[in-house]
C-alpha cells in the first residue's frame, strides 16, 4: 500500500515538472529542431525522427531550473538557448556513441550508423557538434561558451578511457568512476554551470550545483549500466546487453569481476564475453543470469544510491523554495527512467 501512494507521489511529481516546465522545454526543442535542418534528406529525416522522439530532456530540464533558481528574467531566452545548445551537445554525442557501440536503435528508432557510412555518420556528428557550439555562442556569455568547450573535452576523455580500457576485468572502482564522470556526468555538471551562470548564481551556489548534477550524472549511468543487463530492448529504445558484447567493462561487472576465484568457470566465462570475439546470444544470456545472481546488481545499486544521498543534501543551497523542489522531482526522474 506505501509503495503503491509512493509511485502515485512520484507520478503527480513529474507531472507537475512537466506541468510548469512543458511550455520552455518546447521552445528548446523547437530550437533544436531548426538547427538541425541538414539540406541532405536521409540525414535530416533520421535526425529529425531522433530529436522529435524526445528523449528525457534531462539535461536541458537542468539548464532551465538551474537558470530558475536564481534570476534569470532578463536572460531568458539565452537560458533557452544555452538548454537547446546542451541538448544538441547530448544529441552529437549519441550519434558518435552510436557508432563506437555499433548501435542499431536509439530512442526506439533506427540510428544514422545503421543507415548510413560510418564516415558519413562522423561528419554528420560532427556538424550536430558545430551547431551546438553555435548555440552556446548565442548566448553571449564567454563562461557559457568555456563550459561548453571544457565539457566536450571531458565527455571525449570519458569516451577514449572507456575505449582503451574495453575488455579489461581488473579495473578499479575508481577508474570506472572518472570514467562515467567524463561520458556522462561531466554534461549534467556543465548543464547545472550554464544555468546557474546565466541566472547570475553566486559562485558557491554554483559550485553547489555543479557537484549535485555530477552525482546524480554519476548515479544516472550507474543505473543505465544496470539497466543495459536487467531491462529489454524493447523498453530500453536502445539495444540491450551491449556493454558486455562490446568488451565495456561496467561497475556491475567489475563487482561480479571483484567476488570471482581467479580461474573459476565464472571468471573464464566473463573473459569469453568482454574478450570482443564474437560471441553467441546464449553465452551472454548465460553470463547476464550469473551477474545478476551473484548479488553484484543489488551492490552497484547502492552505490548509485549513495550519490543520490549526496547529491540531495546539496540543494539545500538553492535560495527559492518551488525550484528546490522541482529539482529534487528532476533527480528523481532521471533515476526512476534512465
Ligand atoms: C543516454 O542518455 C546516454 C547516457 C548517458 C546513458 P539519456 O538516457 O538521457 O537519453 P535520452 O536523451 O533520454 O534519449
Ligand atoms: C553513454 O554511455 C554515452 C554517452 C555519454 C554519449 P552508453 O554507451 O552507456 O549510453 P547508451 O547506453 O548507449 O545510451
Ligand atoms: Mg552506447
Ligand atoms: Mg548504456
Amino acid at each position: 500500500m506505501a509503495a503503491g501512494a509512493g509511485l502515485k507521489e512520484d507520478i503527480q511529481e513529474s507531472e507537475r515538472l512537466q506541468h510548469v516546465m512543458g511550455a520552455d522545454l518546447e521552445r528548446v526543442s523547437q530550437r533544436v529542431f531548426e538547427v538541425t535542418e541538414l539540406s541532405y534528406p536521409v540525414a535530416s529525416s533520421i535526425i529529425h525522427e531522433i530529436v522529435l522522439a524526445g528523449g528525457k530532456r534531462l539535461r536541458p530540464l537542468l539548464v532551465l531550473l538551474a537558470g530558475r533558481a536564481y534570476d534569470y528574467s532578463e536572460r531568458f531566452d539565452e537560458l533557452i538557448t544555452a538548454a537547446a545548445g546542451v541538448e544538441l551537445l547530448h544529441i552529437a554525442s549519441l550519434v558518435h556513441d552510436d557508432t563506437i557501440d555499433r548501435a542499431a536503435l536509439r530512442r526506439g528508432k533506427p540510428t544514422l550508423n545503421s543507415v548510413m557510412s560510418t564516415g558519413a555518420t562522423i561528419l554528420v556528428g560532427d556538424f550536430l557538434f558545430a551547431q551546438s557550439a553555435m548555440l552556446a555562442a548565442r548566448t553571449g556569455d564567454v563562461r557559457v561558451v568555456s563550459v561548453f568547450a571544457s565539457t566536450l573535452g571531458q565527455l571525449c576523455d570519458g569516451q577514449l578511457l572507456e575505449l582503451f580500457d574495453a575488455h579489461k576485468t581488473d579495473q578499479q572502482i575508481e577508474t570506472y568512476i572518472r570514467r562515467i564522470y567524463g561520458k556522462t556526468a561531466s554534461l549534467f555538471a556543465g548543464a547545472a554551470e550554464m544555468g546557474a551562470v546565466l541566472g547570475r548564481a553566486p559562485e558557491s551556489d554554483i559550485q553547489q550545483l555543479r557537484q549535485f548534477a555530477s552525482e546524480i550524472g554519476l548515479a544516472f549511468q550507474i543505473q543505465d549500466d544496470i539497466f543495459d543487463l536487467t531491462r529489454d530492448s524493447e523498453g530500453l529504445g536502445k539495444p540491450a546487453g551491449n556493454d558486455l558484447r562490446q568488451g565495456t567493462v561496467t561497475l556491475p561487472t567489475l563487482l561480479f569481476a571483484q567476488r570471482t576465484a581467479s580461474g573459476s568457470a565464472d571468471a573464464r566465462l566473463l573473459d569469453h564475453v568482454v574478450s570482443g570475439d564474437d560471441v553467441a546470444d546464449d553465452v551472454v544470456d548465460e553470463l547476464i543470469d550469473r551477474i545478476r545472481s551473484s548479488g553484484a546488481i543489488d551492490d552497484a545499486r547502492a552505490e548509485a544510491q549513495q550519490y543520490q544521498t549526496l547529491a540531495r543534501e546539496r540543494l539545500a543551497v538553492v535560495p527559492h523554495a518551488d525550484t528546490r523542489d522541482l529539482l529534487g522531482s528532476w533527480a528523481d526522474q532521471a533515476l526512476a527512467s534512465a
